[in-house]
C-alpha cells in the first residue's frame, strides 16, 4: 500500500534475449550468484509498499521462476504468468494477472537490476500525484530521426528531422502508473494498432499526462554480453573467495610453492606434490564459486591424485572457473614459513600462479611472513598458507 492505495509490480522478464545470446535468457544469466530476474524481483519484494508482484516470462520458464523466486519474494503475492510474442503482449499478461481493481501500478523491465531505491521512489511518488510517471535520463547523443531506407549496403539513410537534444530524454523502467489508467490506456493502443515500445506511450496515446522524473544513467538495461562487465562494477558481478591449508615437512622431498620449484633442505608431505600454496589458492577459487573445497573435488583417497602436480588441479579449478563465467580480478596469498626466505622466489611464484589462472601476474600477490617462532610453522615443523580471491563476471560467455 501506497498511502490508502495497493501497490502492485509488474516484472517483464518475457523475452528471449535475442541480442545477448547464449543458452538461457539474459533475464535468467548470473549476476554474482542469483539471476537478473531475481536482482530485480529483490528490489521490489523488499519494499514494504508493495504488495504482489507478478513475473512475466516466457512460458518454458514458468515453474524455474515460479522456483527461483519463491524465497525472494516469500513476504509478497507472487503470481508467475507467460508472456506474449513482444513486450506490451508479456505487459498485458501482467495486467490481466494483477489481482487489484484499482492502486497504483509499476512496470518494470527484469533487465534492469541496477536501478535505485530514489529513481522508485520518484516514480512511486510522481505516478501518485499525476496517474502516470516514467523516469529518464537526458541524452549525450545528438538523435536524428531518419527516412526509410538504406537497406543496400552502399545506400546510407538520410536524416528527416532532428530533434533539439535539450528536450530528448532516454526512459527507463519502472513506469508507474494508476491501474485502471493503464488498463484503459493498454486497451486502446490496442484497439488503435498503436506500436508501443513503453508504457508511457499507450497513456500519452490515450490523453494522460505523463509525468519524467528524474532516472539513473546507471540504470542501465542489461542487453549484450558486454553489459556484464557493467554489472560487476556495480558489485553485483564479483564473488570473493578464502583458503587456508597446512603441510608437515617432509626431509625426502621437493619443496612445491604455486607450482615453483624452491631449492630448500626439505619438501612437504602430502597426497599430491604438497603445493600448500596452490591448495589455498584453489579453495579460495572454489569457495567464491560456491563449488565446495579441494577435498572434494579431489579426494585423497584416489590414487589418480597421488603425486599429481596441484598445477594440474589448478587448471581443472581455473576451467571451472572460466566455465561458470568468472574470471581473476584479483587474488591475495599469504605464506606462513620462518623458512626459506621467499622474496627471491616471489616474481616466479607470482608468474607461475598468473599463467595457470590466464591473469596478469599484477593481479596476483603473494606476500610470506613468520610467526615470531610461535605455533608450528615458528618450530619449523611445517608451512601454512591463505589466499583470499575476487571473482569478476567476464563479458563474453
Ligand atoms: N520482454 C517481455 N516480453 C517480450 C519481450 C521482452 O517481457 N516478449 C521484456 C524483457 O524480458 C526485458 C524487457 O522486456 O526485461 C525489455 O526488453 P528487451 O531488453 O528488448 O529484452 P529482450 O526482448 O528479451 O531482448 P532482445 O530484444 O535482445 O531479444
Ligand atoms: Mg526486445
Amino acid at each position: 500500500m501506497y498511502g490508502d492505495r495497493p501497490l502492485a509490480v509488474i516484472l517483464a522478464a518475457g523475452g528471449s534475449g535475442a541480442r545477448f545470446g547464449g543458452d538461457l535468457p539474459k533475464q535468467f544469466a548470473d549476476l554474482g550468484g542469483r539471476s537478473v530476474l531475481e536482482a530485480s524481483a529483490e528490489l521490489f519484494a523488499a519494499d514494504a509498499r508493495v504488495d504482489e508482484i507478478v513475473v512475466v516470462v516466457p512460458g518454458e520458464y514458468r515453474d524455474f521462476a515460479e522456483d527461483s523466486l519463491r524465497v525472494a519474494c516469500q513476504q509478497k503475492k507472487l503470481t508467475v504468468v507467460t508472456g506474449g510474442a513482444d513486450r506490451t503482449a508479456s505487459v498485458n499478461a501482467g495486467l490481466a494477472a494483477v489481482s487489484a481493481a484499482d492502486g497504483l501500478v509499476l512496470i518494470h523491465d527484469a533487465a534492469r537490476p541496477f536501478v535505485s531505491r530514489e529513481v522508485i521512489d520518484s516514480v512511486i511518488e510522481a505516478a501518485l500525484a499525476y496517474g502516470a510517471a516514467v523516469p529518464a535520463v537526458p541524452v549525450t547523443d545528438t538523435i536524428y530521426e531518419t527516412e526509410p531506407g538504406g537497406g543496400a549496403a552502399a545506400a546510407p539513410r538520410f536524416a528527416a528531422s532532428i530533434p533539439e537534444r535539450n528536450m530528448l530524454r532516454a526512459v527507463q523502467t519502472p513506469q508507474g502508473f494508476d491501474l485502471a489508467l493503464l488498463r484503459a490506456a493498454h486497451q486502446k493502443a490496442l484497439k488503435d494498432d498503436l506500436r508501443v515500445t513503453d508504457d508511457g506511450m499507450p497513456a500519452l496515446a490515450a490523453g494522460a499526462r505523463v509525468a519524467v522524473v528524474d532516472g539513473d544513467p546507471a540504470n542501465i538495461k542489461i542487453t549484450t554480453p558486454e553489459d556484464m562487465p557493467f554489472a560487476a562494477l556495480r558489485g553485483s558481478g564479483f564473488r570473493v573467495g578464502f583458503g587456508f591449508d597446512a603441510h608437515r615437512f617432509d626431509g625426502g622431498r621437493p619443496l612445491i610453492l604455486g607450482g615453483v620449484r624452491i631449492p630448500f633442505e626439505k619438501g612437504l608431505a602430502g597426497h599430491s606434490d604438497a603445493d600448500v600454496l596452490t591448495h589455498a589458492l584453489m579453495d579460495a577459487i572454489l569457495g567464491a564459486l560456491g563449488a565446495g573445497d579441494i577435498g572434494q573435488r579431489f579426494p585423497d583417497t584416489d590414487d589418480a591424485y597421488k603425486g599429481v602436480s596441484s598445477m594440474l588441479l589448478l587448471a581443472d579449478v581455473a576451467s571451472l572457473m572460466q566455465g561458470e563465467g568468472y574470471e581473476i580480478a584479483n587474488c591475495d596469498m599469504t605464506l606462513v614459513t620462518e623458512r626459506p626466505k621467499m622474496a627471491p622466489h616471489r616474481r616466479a611464484v607470482e608468474e607461475s600462479l598468473a599463467t595457470a589462472l590466464g591473469t596478469e601476474p599484477k593481479n596476483v600477490s603473494l606476500k610470506a611472513t613468520t610467526t615470531e617462532k610461535l605455533g608450528f610453522t615458528g618450530r619449523e615443523e611445517g608451512i601454512a598458507a591463505e589466499a583470499a580471491v575476487l571473482l569478476r563476471q567476464r563479458g563474453e560467455k
